[in-house]
């Protein structure tokens, strides 16, 4: 049986660690978000943070297989969500074991950066999925969604609290009450991904933003990206202040050392740190 998730290595332009490209294959079913794709993205995570030569990750789905004989391609997916047939005939109980300690979050969780690839439908889960990646780029093909409320339920991996905050409370409503589908012009125009790009452009053009990313020191980016996050979770005081505490902590570390001198050497900095 194919693998779930697939994890191929890209080596950094500079030499130095890898771009971890993790591709959802689940094509058939649109990628869908199952127990094992679930289990397999944990997995992924927790190999990418203890993994020093990981200097970014980037998530995408796989693309669509070629069609059977007489039958209709099947669309192109980021991911089309979780998997619908696994709720059949589940108690709340057994939904919040399930829920719990999920993929998304460890995703979320990750202190490596992480850019979600976006080609084809990012419905549902599959927008969560996205939202739990640091930065979105996407293709102008793409679609966005949040298509719970059709089937008589509402976000579960965290988008009722993670919309609101990228996109603002009144479109986060919208998505949300609708269910309707967002064009990837839309989602861009409100914030929802970075970037879009045509098709044929966007594997090297997400890649583009991966390298420029891996270059920089891992040490610094961990925390960067640790008091970034905190401005979710705190008022604007209380982060002012941590990012005091932590921009601070910055001048006890070699490759702010290093990073100034090779300004001022009009040279490229060697990090010390992964
Ligand atoms: N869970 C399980 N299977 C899914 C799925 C999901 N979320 N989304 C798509 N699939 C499966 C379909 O059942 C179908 O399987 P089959 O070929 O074995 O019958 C296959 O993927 C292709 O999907 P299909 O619906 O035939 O493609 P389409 O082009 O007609 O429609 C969508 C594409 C995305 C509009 C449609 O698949 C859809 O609405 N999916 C569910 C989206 C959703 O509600 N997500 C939120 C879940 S909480």
């Amino acid at each position: 049986m194919d693998e779930v998730v697939i994890v191929e290595e890209i080596a950094c332009e500079n030499g130095d660690g890898v771009i971890a490209k993790v591709t959802i294959n689940r094509p058939d079913k649109l990628n869908s978000l199952n127990q094992d794709v679930i289990k397999s993205i944990k997995q992924m995570c927790k190999w990418a943070e203890n993994n020093d030569s990981v200097r970014c990750v980037v998530l995408t789905g796989a693309k669509p297989n070629p069609p059977e004989e007489g039958k209709r391609a099947k669309p192109n997916s980021f991911v089309a969500g979780a998997d619908i047939t696994e709720f059949t005939g589940k108690n709340s109980e057994e939904i919040r074991e399930i829920f719990r300690d999920n993929a998304i979050e460890a995703n979320l969780n990750l202190n490596k950066p992480t850019i979600a690839m976006i080609d084809g439908f990012a419905l549902g889960g599959g927008c969560e999925v996205a939202c739990s990646c640091d930065i979105r780029i996407s293709s102008t093909r793409s679609i966005f969604g949040t298509p719970e409320i059709n089937l008589g339920l509402m976000p579960g991996y965290g988008a009722t609290q993670r919309l609101v905050h990228l996109v603002g409370y009144g479109h986060a409503m919208e998505m949300m009450m609708t269910g309707n589908n967002v064009s990837a012009e839309d989602a861009y125009r409100i914030g929802l991904v970075n970037h879009i790009f045509e098709p044929e452009d966007l594997e090297a053009k997400t890649m583009e933003y991966a390298q420029t990313i891996a270059m920089k020191s891992m040490s610094t980016m961990r925390v960067a990206k640790k008091t970034i996050r905190a401005a979710l979770d705190n008022g604007i005081t209380d982060g002012v202040e941590i990012e005091a505490i932590e921009f601070a902590k910055l001048f006890d570390t070699e490759d702010q050392e290093i990073g100034v001198q090779a300004f001022l050497d009009r040279s490229t900095p060697v990090w010390k740190h992964r």
